[in-house]
């Protein structure tokens, strides 16, 4: 697969395919810890995502695929289940604009983006996109077809290593198109609503989803410490929207409106 990871498809005994990514790969097992924080936290806020998981390897496995040579030690690694079989169907890591338009989860763009800004995501975003069968017919009785964008690869947060760092534009998916919708504060309170009412309990749940053979080989401190930090955070999502609404780098282009909280009350009259 693409990527630093070095990350590899697999069949497992279970019969799917995973992006198979392993403890000790170049990023760091920090890297698997986050990924499986993330995606156990997008799950919790409803944000599409691939089901993420263990993947066990009891010996040493290797081969060569079309001319690719493939190795998994024994060991536990992290999955990333592929929502479809990638043998028969097409699955694309990005889309032409007029395209991605039409993606049918487009608004979990703008809530993977203000998670991205809490959890410190320093990367720039990545999601994988395939089309999915419906139970509608067109007018030519054809079976209609979704377009679904699932979020991936968020090894990168909370500042990667755990020492968090703020970046003006951090979370921003590269086309801002996704974002077309976003154009008030109606618009993203939703979604800090949603991280302020469940986020501690998804932080609860993402730690207890992590594997212990992984947490050996980390800093357990820095990791408890980082989600403590994580949690405090939580507090100051309203303040890292802000700071990127002001910014020169703003992706909303249809942004309209003034921050009500930031208004004074004669301004408030003003705009009623
Ligand atoms: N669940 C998934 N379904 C389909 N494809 C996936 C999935 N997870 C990952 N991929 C594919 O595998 C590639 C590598 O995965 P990922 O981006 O997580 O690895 P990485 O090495 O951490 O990447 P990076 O260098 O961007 O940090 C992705 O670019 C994507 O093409
Ligand atoms: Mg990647």
């Amino acid at each position: 697969m693409r990527g630093r990871s070095r990350a590899q498809l697999v069949q497992a005994g279970d019969g799917n395919y995973y992006v198979v990514k392993s403890p000790g790969n170049p990023q760091g097992t920090e890297s698997l810890i986050n990924d499986m924080i993330a995606m156990t936290i997008f799950k919790s806020l409803s944000i599409g995502c691939p089901r993420v998981t263990t993947v066990e390897v009891d010996a040493p496995m290797s081969g060569v695929y079309e001319s690719v040579p493939l190795y998994l030690a024994a060991g536990v690694h992290f999955g990333s289940a592929v929502a479809v079989d990638p043998i028969e169907q097409s699955i694309y890591d990005f889309l032409p604009a007029p395209v991605l338009a039409r993606v049918w989860n487009l608004d979990s763009f703008t809530g993977a983006l203000i998670a991205d800004r809490w959890m410190a995501n320093i990367d720039t975003p990545q999601a994988v996109f395939h089309f999915t069968q419906t139970s509608g017919r067109d007018s030519a009785g054809i079976p209609t077809r979704i377009l679904v964008a699932l979020h991936i690869d968020r090894g990168e947060i909370l500042g990667k290593k755990w020492r968090f760092k703020e970046a003006p534009t951090a979370g921003v998916y590269i086309d801002h198109g996704v974002y077309v919708r976003v154009r008030s504060w109606a618009d993203i309170a939703p979604w800090i609503g949603q991280i302020e009412k469940i986020g501690p309990a998804a932080i609860s749940k993402a730690i207890k989803a992590i594997p212990e053979a992984w947490l050996r080989e980390v800093s357990r401190n820095a990791l408890d410490a980082a989600l403590e930090q994580l949690e405090r955070r939580i507090h100051i999502i309203p303040d890292l929207m802000r700071s990127l609404i002001a910014s020169p780098n703003s992706p909303f282009r249809r942004w309209r409106e003034t921050d009500p909280t930031a208004m004074t009350p004669s301004q408030l009259d003003d705009s009623t």
